[in-house]
């Protein structure tokens, strides 16, 4: 009979000898494979007497599990020694400096808007929008600034000559916002607005927040504690100087412009607003007198560079990553 202890002590001598994974599995290919020695073995095992056969079947199983057995150790061995080989070789050096990670922002006007509607939101304002392309009547008619009216002259006005034009401004909102949900209502409208003009403190194309509060008893004193509030923590600034200066627009009556006081001393415009004019209700069918309110408007970019001490207005245009990564 075959000496499989003899078997076993050259298998295992071809594991231990086995310097790498690919060495060890040809080392188990030539034992446990189809045509491997343990295989051989078996099949050898036809010649036998059938009292040496049970005697050999058990010796041969127990060399075949003796060998892959210590097949798995080395591989686990040589796994481990793979591993830290390469963990090794590929040391970091955690001290380096990193090469960071470029991260975006919001607009600083976009922030600016949000400031606004989270401030009045407390006061439960919510946020209504309207088209930039308008029509005479939600741009001026219906806000009391018939045909002729010197305000028009203004405005500025983008006219497409088909009747329509780029709204100048987002009080056309206070329009469509009544004509659809009526009285009492509490809406904010930032929002783009256009007028033909150009400089340094104006773009064509700028922002406006527009503000309405309507309901059975807003007053005057309503419109001035809640923009001076307003003023005050959007300027982060709780001794901020407010001024309400008498003024004219033809949607609102009586009208005031409010100054604030820049760390300089100068007073500075910031919005318009006033009541609600008793025409502009009508056209929109809310009874003046059941309902009354305030509405005011003010100009986003005027706001943001006042707060962000910004001196050049188009510099929020252009797009400049040198200068919107400051905002991030
Ligand atoms: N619509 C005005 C403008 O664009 C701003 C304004 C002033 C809006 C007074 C108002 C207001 O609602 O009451 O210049």
């Amino acid at each position: 009979m075959i000496d499989t202890e003899e078997q076993l002590a050259r298998a295992l001598e071809a594991v231990a000898g086995a310097a790498d994974l690919k060495a060890l599995d040809d080392v188990r290919v030539g034992w446990m494979g189809k045509k491997g020695h343990i295989t051989d073995l078996m099949k050898s095992m036809g010649s036998l007497t059938a009292e040496e056969r049970p005697v050999m079947g058990q010796k041969v199983n127990d060399l075949k599990r003796a060998v892959a057995a210590s097949i798995e150790d080395r591989k686990t061995a040589l796994a481990d020694d793979a591993l830290r080989e390469k963990l090794l070789a590929e040391t970091v050096d955690v001290t380096l400096a990193g090469t960071g990670q470029q991260s975006g922002g919001l607009h600083p006007v976009t922030q600016t808007i949000e400031r606004i509607t989270s401030l009045f939101g407390q006061l439960g304002f919510t946020v209504a929008e309207g088209p930039e392309i308008e029509n005479d009547f939600y741009n001026f008619e219906a806000l009391n600034i018939p045909a002729h009216h010197p305000a028009r002259a203004m405005h500025d006005t983008f006219y497409f000559g088909d009747g329509k034009l780029l709204r100048t401004h987002t009080s056309s909102v206070q329009i469509r916002h009544m004509q659809n949900n009526g009285a009492p209502c509490r809406v904010l409208s930032p929002g783009r607005v256009y007028r033909c003009d150009s400089d340094q403190t104006h773009t064509p194309m700028f922002h406006q927040v527009e503000g309405l509060y309507i309901d059975k008893h807003v007053s005057f004193s309503d419109l001035m504690g809640h923009l001076e509030q307003f003023l005050k923590l959007f300027f982060d600034q709780g001794d901020m100087e407010v001024r309400f200066r008498p003024s004219y627009f033809p949607f609102t009556e009586p009208s005031t412009e409010v100054d604030v006081r820049a760390p300089g001393g100068k007073w500075v415009e910031v919005l318009g607003s006033g009541l609600v004019h008793p025409n502009v209700l009508r056209a929109v069918g809310v009874d003046p007198n059941e309902f009354q309110g305030y509405a005011f408007g003010l100009g986003v970019e005027r706001l943001a560079m006042m707060r962000y001490g910004a001196d050049d207005l188009r510099v929020f245009f252009e797009n400049d990553v040198r200068f919107l990564s400051q905002f991030r």
